[in-house]
C-alpha cells in the first residue's frame, strides 16, 4: 500500500493473489499439523483463513503487492499455522467443561467481536474506491469514527480473543506479534492521513479508541 515506495522490490503480484496465497499457507500449515486429528483450534483459524483466502481477496481494490513480501508472508503463515495447530493438538490439555470456562466464552466473544470489526472496516475501506482507482481517501463510519486503523484494531482484538479462548502460549505470542506488526502500521497510516488531509478529524486516534 502507501508504504510501498520504500520497497526495493520491483517484482509484484496482484493484491488479490498476494493476500490469498499468504493466508492459504496458514491453512496449509494448520492442515499439516493436524493430519488425522480433529483440531481444537479449527474453528478460529478456519474462520479466519477461509475468509481471508477465499472471500477478502476477490473484493479487494488494493494496489499490486511486492513478491518479496509475499514470500516472507507465506513463510510466516506456514510456520504460524503449523505452530498453532501442533500446539493445540499435541500439547495443550483442556478439561471437559472448557467450553463453559469464562476464558473460553469471553475469548470467543472477543474473537467474534474483533472479526466483526475487522470485516466491517475492511468493507468500508473497499468502498472508498471505484474500480480501477488507486488513490487514498478519508475512511468514514464504523470504528473509523474513532481510529484510523479500525481494521487493524479488529484484527488485534480477534487474536487476543483467540489467545484467551485457547489459553495457549503460542496463541498469546501470535497476538503479541500481531500487535507489534500492525500496531505501528496503524500509527503510520494515521500520520499519513494527518499529513495528507487538512480536514482529517483531529479527535480520531491511531489504533485504540480514545486512548492512542
Ligand atoms: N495478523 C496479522 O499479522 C496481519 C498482518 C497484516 C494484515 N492483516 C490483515 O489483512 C488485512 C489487510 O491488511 P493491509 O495492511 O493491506 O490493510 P490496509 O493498508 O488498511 O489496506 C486494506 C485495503 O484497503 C485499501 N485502503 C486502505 N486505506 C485506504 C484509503 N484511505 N483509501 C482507499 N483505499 C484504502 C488498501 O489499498 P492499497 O493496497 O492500495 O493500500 C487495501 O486494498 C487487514 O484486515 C489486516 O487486519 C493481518
Amino acid at each position: 500500500g502507501r508504504q510501498k515506495q520504500c520497497s526495493a522490490s520491483r517484482l509484484e503480484c496482484p493484491s488479490r493473489a498476494g493476500q490469498s496465497c499468504c493466508v492459504l499457507e496458514m491453512l496449509g500449515g494448520l492442515f499439516l499439523s493436524e493430519v488425522g486429528e480433529a483440531g481444537k483450534g479449527d474453528f478460529f483459524l478456519g474462520c479466519k483463513g477461509v475468509r481471508e483466502t477465499f472471500i477478502y481477496p476477490f473484493f479487494t481494490r488494493g494496489r499490486p503487492f511486492p513478491l518479496q513480501l509475499l514470500f516472507f508472508g507465506m513463510l510466516f503463515c506456514i510456520y504460524n499455522g503449523f505452530l498453532q495447530g501442533y500446539y493445540l493438538i499435541y500439547c495443550a490439555e483442556y478439561p471437559h467443561d472448557w467450553c463453559t470456562d469464562i476464558r473460553f466464552t469471553s475469548g470467543l466473544l472477543l474473537f467474534l467481536l474483533g472479526m466483526g470489526i475487522n470485516i466491517h472496516s475492511d468493507l468500508l475501506l473497499r468502498q472508498l474506491r471505484k474500480p480501477g482507482e488507486v488513490t487514498y481517501k478519508i475512511p468514514q463510519g464504523g470504528l473509523f469514527t474513532y481510529v484510523s486503523g479500525a481494521n487493524y484494531f479488529g484484527e488485534i482484538v480477534e487474536w487476543f480473543g483467540f489467545a484467551i479462548a485457547t489459553w495457549s502460549l503460542p496463541a498469546f505470542a501470535f497476538a503479541f506479534f500481531t500487535l507489534c506488526c500492525i500496531g505501528p502500521r496503524a500509527y503510520h497510516h494515521h500520520r499519513y492521513y494527518l499529513k495528507t488531509f487538512t480536514d482529517y478529524p483531529k479527535s480520531r486516534k491511531a489504533l485504540i479508541p480514545f486512548v492512542f
